[in-house]
């Protein structure tokens, strides 16, 4: 039986390669909903051998009977919405009458990307940020002095709310940071007009999603559980919770009948700063760099490259209720003489503690297969050794894999079980 609603979570670090599979799923149902992050996310989705990057547009939004939010918990920063919106037009996608956003949402402006910028170069212990100012705005949101959408729609309140927020911020950039202030004029004419152009498009959350109560909503999660910034591998996370406990938070609605599905890469990528212990620091890990093609979506960074942690994706399971779980880039892998599967760490039980620093895990070794699988589209045509592969994370995780991604094409896809 299909269920009703479902949110797609990464189990790791990001770029699971969730885009793919909401922008696969999406067809079946009646909105996506991207619930919290901001510009820092980088989803790519392929059509016809061309990649789109969606930063704050949710994955759904090629799909033309889908519609898409944009909910409360995330940070937005107009620009990049717009461009987006803008490659929508270029690609002739009707957007129009598809696209909503909340206006409970934040707003990043120019000065919160200056700092985040400013912080990560003078800091002694960098965080390797997307320098995307979302971990500033999301600051601003709890010290409750943050700009809203709200605030950006209505001309009279928005000059004041904004001449407040950039003179202080300007006084932090000179003083602490010692930066060049950024002049507030010229932002609140564009901001004003981001405002104009948001404003047939901004609901209220509650209301908007309760007309979807008895239809299929799927949820977006943008970055992993391990950058979860209660769960994560704190202070090495983002500033949102990306978990499957974030959406009821960030939406001002509680889902009936929801299951978290859980995205896995058939191995490792972090990208940014932290502990990854069963991070390949040799040639090894550079080949899996340029045979996953991993460099940020967002940034273009080398990704970080190791093995998969089942230790570590129990444990997001477990924080995300996750019995079952989709396992991407299985492709990448071919060709390997051994497969490494992380399964505990030294002088220490399997259970992943990410206050812990400096495990050192402990490895299954694993043969690998030579053939090619991005052709393979059903599970019994895969090698012996890649099924050995998939039943031996099955078994020791107690997860069920119900979908495997062979390349990142949609098509490129085995599943044994619909959701
Ligand atoms: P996300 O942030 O979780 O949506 O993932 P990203 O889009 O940042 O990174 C995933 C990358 O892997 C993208 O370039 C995808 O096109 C690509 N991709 C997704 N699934 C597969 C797969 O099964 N095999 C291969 N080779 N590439 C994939
Ligand atoms: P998607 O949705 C991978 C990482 C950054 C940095 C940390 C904090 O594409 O999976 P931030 O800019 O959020 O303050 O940076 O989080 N990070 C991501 N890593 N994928 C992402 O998104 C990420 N979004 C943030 O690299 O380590
Ligand atoms: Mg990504």
């Amino acid at each position: 039986m299909k269920v009703r609603n479902l949110a797609i979570v990464g189990l790791q670090w990001g770029d699971e390669g969730k885009g793919k599979i909401i922008d696969l799923l999406a067809r079946d149902f009646d909105l996506v909903v991207r619930y919290q992050g901001g510009p820092n996310a980088g989803h790519t989705v392929r059509r016809q051998n061309e990649k789109i990057i969606f930063h704050q547009l949710p994955s759904g939004i090629l799909h033309p009977g889908v519609q898409n939010l944009i909910a409360a918990g995330c940070v937005i920063n107009p620009e990049t919405l717009f461009s987006e919106i803008d490659t929508l037009d270029s690609l002739a996608v009707n957007w129009s009458g598809r696209l909503w956003i909340s206006k409970f949402a934040h707003v990043i402006i120019p000065h919160h990307i200056l700092i985040d910028t400013l912080r990560e170069e003078g800091k002694a212990r960098p965080i390797g940020t997307t320098r995307r100012g979302v971990g500033v705005c999301y600051e601003d949101k709890l010290a409750r002095i943050g700009v809203r959408i709200s605030d950006l729609i209505d001309e009279d309140r928005l000059s004041d709310r904004l001449k407040s927020l950039i003179s202080y911020k300007n006084f932090l950039i000179i003083d602490i940071y010692s930066g060049e202030p950024i002049e507030d004029r010229k932002i609140i004419n564009q901001y004003l007009e981001y405002g104009e152009r948001l404003k047939p498009l901004v609901v209220v959350d509650p209301y908007f999603l309760r007309d979807f109560q008895s239809k299929r909503i799927l949820f977006e999660g943008a970055q992993g559980t391990l950058l979860d910034i209660n769960f994560g591998t704190y202070p090495y996370v983002t500033s949102s919770h990306p978990i499957g406990g974030g959406i009821t938070a960030s939406l001002g609605y509680m889902p009936e009948r929801l299951e978290v599905v859980g995205i896995v890469k058939a191995y490792t990528t972090r990208v940014g700063l932290g502990p990854f212990p069963t991070e390949i620091k040799d040639e090894l890990g550079d080949k899996i760099r340029e045979m996953g093609n991993e460099f940020g979506s967002t940034t273009g960074r080398p990704r970080r490259c190791g093995w998969i942690d089942l230790s570590a994706i129990r444990y997001g399971a477990i924080i995300n209720g996750v019995k079952r779980v989709i396992l991407t880039k299985l492709d990448v892998l071919s060709n390997l003489e051994e497969i490494n599967i992380g399964i505990g760490y030294q002088g220490r039980d399997d259970r992943y503690d990410p206050t812990v620093e400096n495990l050192i895990p402990v490895y299954k070794k694993l043969s690998g297969w030579r053939e090619d699988i991005a052709d393979k589209r059903k599970y019994e045509d895969l090698p012996s050794n890649a099924r050995h592969y998939i039943e031996t994370i099955e078994e020791i995780t107690s997860l069920k894999v119900i979908g495997i991604s062979v390349g990142p094409e949609p098509e490129q896809m085995i599943w044994q079980e619909e959701v």
